[in-house]
């Protein structure tokens, strides 16, 4: 008889995960639920199920990254899936390869799927157009960080129990942050309503297209927020300094535990990660009992498993031993 799971996996034709624009409602519900799932099996003694044996995936970072490519990482080898990471730095794109011609010397190896993160945008979608294997985008340049979203959006609905009619703030240096961009459509979907804040220079014009509200007013937001999102300056995606210290920054625009008085009693406090503590959040907020920033993390193994079997296998109980 079919399970659920197999439902799931046959209701899921993509081919690629390219941005959280071109996933439907239903198909954001799938990856979730099936991720909900995947969870469990990280907390067997023995965390590893036979979906994916004889599947091959090749990690392919040629930005730095610790979460997504070690989770997706465990991910895979927690689904049976051979893995292998390639980064830019050891590939022969330091001899002068091109990205086109290392995806098709990949292809030629037969992989079934290629997770990709990458400083350009548009890297990924390139790639699903030019090649034939299955695309995963890792975070390519300013514009998408899709399975970030998927697992923030799992880790609120976990806690809050739903997504729709929430107010989320995402505060920071929105101007080069994918995740804002990725969550600002994911959140919406979903029915939240999402207030982005942060200094006039990290603030894109036109930005209220993707459905946020905006202010420069951290206060403003942190105020009616049930989720408050907190984002790194991305100095390395930045031309010249956006604000004139980062201690003055830390004072306007960081969260700490007196901007915190002003939140709502049960607000949850989420960070994408790395975290530059001191600078965009407080240590005693990111570690204090409103932070969620962890179980984002442990929520991050549990929707790309859901993505790699999804996108990869799905032909069989995935959960089954
Ligand atoms: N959130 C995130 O993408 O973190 P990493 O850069 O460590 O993967």
């Amino acid at each position: 008889m079919e399970t659920e799971q197999q439902r799931g996996a046959m209701q899921f034709a993509r081919k690629h995960i390219l941005d959280m624009e071109s996933l439907s409602v239903e198909e954001i519900n799938v990856i979730l639920d099936t991720a909900e799932r995947m969870k469990e099996i990280s907390k067997r003694p023995v965390k590893k199920v036979p979906t994916l044996r004889g599947k091959t995936v090749v990690l392919f970072f040629y930005e730095p990254s610790t979460r997504t490519r070690t989770s997706f990482d465990i991910a895979a080898k927690r689904l049976s899936a051979d893995s292998l990471t390639l980064s830019g730095s050891s590939s022969s794109i330091v001899k002068g390869e091109t990205l086109l011609d290392t995806a098709r010397t990949l292809e030629a190896m037969n992989p079934d799927a290629v997770i990709i993160r990458h400083s350009s945008a548009g890297a990924p979608h390139m790639l699903s157009k030019m090649t034939t294997i299955p695309i995963i985008n890792a975070g390519d340049g300013m514009h998408a960080h899709p399975t970030q979203s998927l697992l923030d959006l799992m880790t609120v609905v976990e806690k809050k129990g739903k997504v729709s009619g929430l107010n989320i703030a995402i505060i920071g240096d929105i101007s080069h942050s994918r995740v804002a961009r990725s969550n600002c459509i994911g959140f919406k979907k979903l029915g939240a309503h999402i207030t982005l804040a942060g200094p006039p220079t990290m603030i894109p014009k036109g930005i209220e297209s993707l459905g946020a509200s905006v202010t420069y007013h951290a206060e403003e937001a942190i105020q009616n927020a049930d989720v408050i999102m907190m984002l790194r300056i991305q100095k390395e995606r930045q031309k010249s300094y956006l604000f004139p210290s980062e201690r003055e920054y830390a004072k306007v625009y960081g969260l700490t535990k007196e901007k915190l008085k002003k939140a709502k009693a049960d607000v949850l406090i989420m960070h994408p990660g790395p975290v530059n503590r001191g600078v965009e959040i407080a240590p005693e907020v990111a570690d204090g009992p409103y932070s969620i920033i962890l179980d984002q993390v442990t929520n991050g193994v549990a929707v790309r498993m859901a993505i790699l079997y999804l996108i990869v296998g799905g032909a069989r109980d995935a959960t089954a031993d």
